[in-house]
């Protein structure tokens, strides 16, 4: 078995946390493979947030629609994209997927909650008093996972092809 496939493929959005604090070591090195990602003509078009303030995860929380549960966890991260950066959305997805597998890799479950089309982007920006620079384009709630709920995935036959496109397996 290749650890780092095991790590991808043993993902799951884990919504339940233990109330234990993320060891630090960890959150820098997630932080570090996050601002590992590729980026369009190596811009880096990132700003991440690490919130820990019971106050302000409450807060966040409150502001979304489908993240109620960072209220339970011990830390949530905050990815901002700079608006100006072309390819600031793909960039910044691909720095989430690196600090979600990052924290992965250490055990530590945590859920993408949905930020740059979201209403509440904005409300996010200013209660963590970022510069309207910034968008925020995903939070991600992380902690040791109390409970791990399995999502079904579709079948890969019907997902890929090779070469050219035969209409008839879809
Ligand atoms: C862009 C994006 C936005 C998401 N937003 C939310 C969200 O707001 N709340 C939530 O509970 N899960 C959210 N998710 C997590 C998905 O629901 C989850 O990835 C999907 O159900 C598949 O489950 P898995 O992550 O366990 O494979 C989001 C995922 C992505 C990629």
């Amino acid at each position: 078995m290749n650890v780092v496939t095991a790590v991808i493929k043993g993902r799951h959005s884990v919504r339940k946390f233990k109330s234990d604090p993320v060891d630090e070591t960890v959150i820098h090195d997630a932080i570090k493979c996050a601002v590992h990602a590729p980026t369009a003509m190596n811009l880096q078009p990132w700003l991440i947030g690490v919130i820990r303030s019971k106050e302000l995860l409450d807060k966040i929380a409150d502001f979304t629609d489908h993240g109620k549960f960072i209220k339970d966890a011990p830390v949530c991260f905050a990815v901002f994209g700079e608006r100006n950066a072309k390819y600031y959305l793909e960039d910044c997805c691909a720095a989430t997927e690196n600090l979600i597998l990052g924290l992965q890799a250490y055990g530590v479950g945590s859920c993408w909650v949905a930020g740059e089309k979201k209403e509440y982007a904005e409300a996010v920006r200013k209660l963590l008093n970022v510069s309207e620079k910034y968008t925020l384009v995903a939070l991600v709630p992380a902690g040791l996972p109390q409970d791990i709920s399995l999502a079904s995935k579709k079948d890969v036959k019907k997902m890929v092809f090779f070469n050219t496109c035969d209409q008839g397996q879809l």
